[in-house]
């Protein structure tokens, strides 16, 4: 049995923009997916055989990585799915590594490479942000050029993502989760079809990689005030784009008293908000008097690893 396990990301700036090839931010968190892989007589997902429909990441994960015998993977999640902290990604990268660790080691660059193919075909469009993430760990920026510290470049159509290295400072997140469940593929979709058609979206489009940049900066420089500002700017566009929540709105403002910065985080349209803070216990109470379930997330750690 083959047991690899992979982290959920935060987008700290620069969800959607991405898929346009704008930069974006990602740090991976301390909650993981587990996945098992074992000989089986068919092809099944915790004891029940493998649906297409059911197990979409899996069975493309499979398509993607696997020319074996029939097996079953088992999962193991510390993530709420849905909940805009790439539990897609890191399902899909740990199951890629338990189907092709070999004598103990794993090649993330491949794995990568195959992860982003899977969230590809599931979701239509997809950027390797979350994938890369998940596979890399700690922190990484995706920006259309090339910078130092590159890890790999991955490219779809005519578009290319350079994904980098990132070191992460100490810093605390608290997260809040609305509860309620979004998938990424319609509002990637519902996004496209408003920038396609729309001069501020492009132009708030534009601006969300500025803001990026400027993150990075500001994260190298441990300046939180600046960061959290930025975040708010990111989540006022984000709101313009469309993929804000009635149910986010009520959690993001009532962080604000207690952060730097307040945003959503991945998809949106639900899912989870991000607050960056001093007093992680302060902003985990705010999230819960108004109806949002905090998570207090570390920030910046391991990649996809063998468990076993
Ligand atoms: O909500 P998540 O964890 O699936 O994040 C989606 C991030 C997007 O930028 C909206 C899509 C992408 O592939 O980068």
């Amino acid at each position: 049995m083959n047991v690899c396990s992979a982290p959920g990301k935060m987008i700290l700036l620069g969800e959607h923009a991405v898929v346009f090839g704008k930069p974006a931010l990602a740090l991976a968190i301390d909650l993981r997916i587990s996945s098992s892989v074992y000989p089986s007589s068919q092809y099944s997902v915790n004891g029940h055989p493998m649906r297409k429909k059911h197990h979409a990441y899996i069975s493309a994960a499979l398509d993607e990585a696997w020319n074996g015998p029939p097996i079953n993977i088992d999962t193991d999640s510390e993530l709420p799915s849905g909940s805009g902290l790439g539990s897609s990604a890191a399902v899909t990268v740990s199951c890629i590594a338990a189907m092709t660790v070999s004598k103990g080691k794993l090649d993330p660059e491949k794995i990568a490479r195959k992860a982003f193919e899977v969230e590809n075909v599931v979701q239509g469009s997809a950027s390797p942000t979350d994938t890369s993430t998940s596979t890399h760990g700690q922190g990484v920026l995706v920006t259309p050029e090339r910078m130092s510290d590159l890890l790999w470049t991955i490219s779809k159509g005519e578009r290319s993502w350079n994904v980098h290295h990132c070191d992460v400072p100490h810093l605390e997140f608290v997260v809040g989760y609305t509860g309620i469940h979004a998938a990424t593929g319609p509002l990637v979709a519902k996004v496209k079809k408003f920038v396609d058609s729309d001069e501020n979206a492009k132009m708030a489009i534009s601006r969300v990689g500025e803001i990026v940049l400027d993150g990075v900066d500001a994260l190298g420089r441990g300046d939180k005030g600046k960061l959290g500002k930025l975040m708010d700017e990111n989540h006022a566009l984000l709101n313009l784009l469309g993929v804000g929540h009635p149910a986010l709105e009520v959690l993001v403002e009532a962080c604000r008293g207690t952060s730097f910065g307040t945003k959503l985080t991945g998809a949106g349209g639900g899912g989870s908000m991000i607050a960056l803070t001093d007093d992680p216990e302060k902003t985990a109470k705010a999230i819960t008097e108004a109806g949002g379930t905090p998570i207090v997330v570390e920030v910046g750690c391991e990649g996809v690893r063998v468990e076993k």
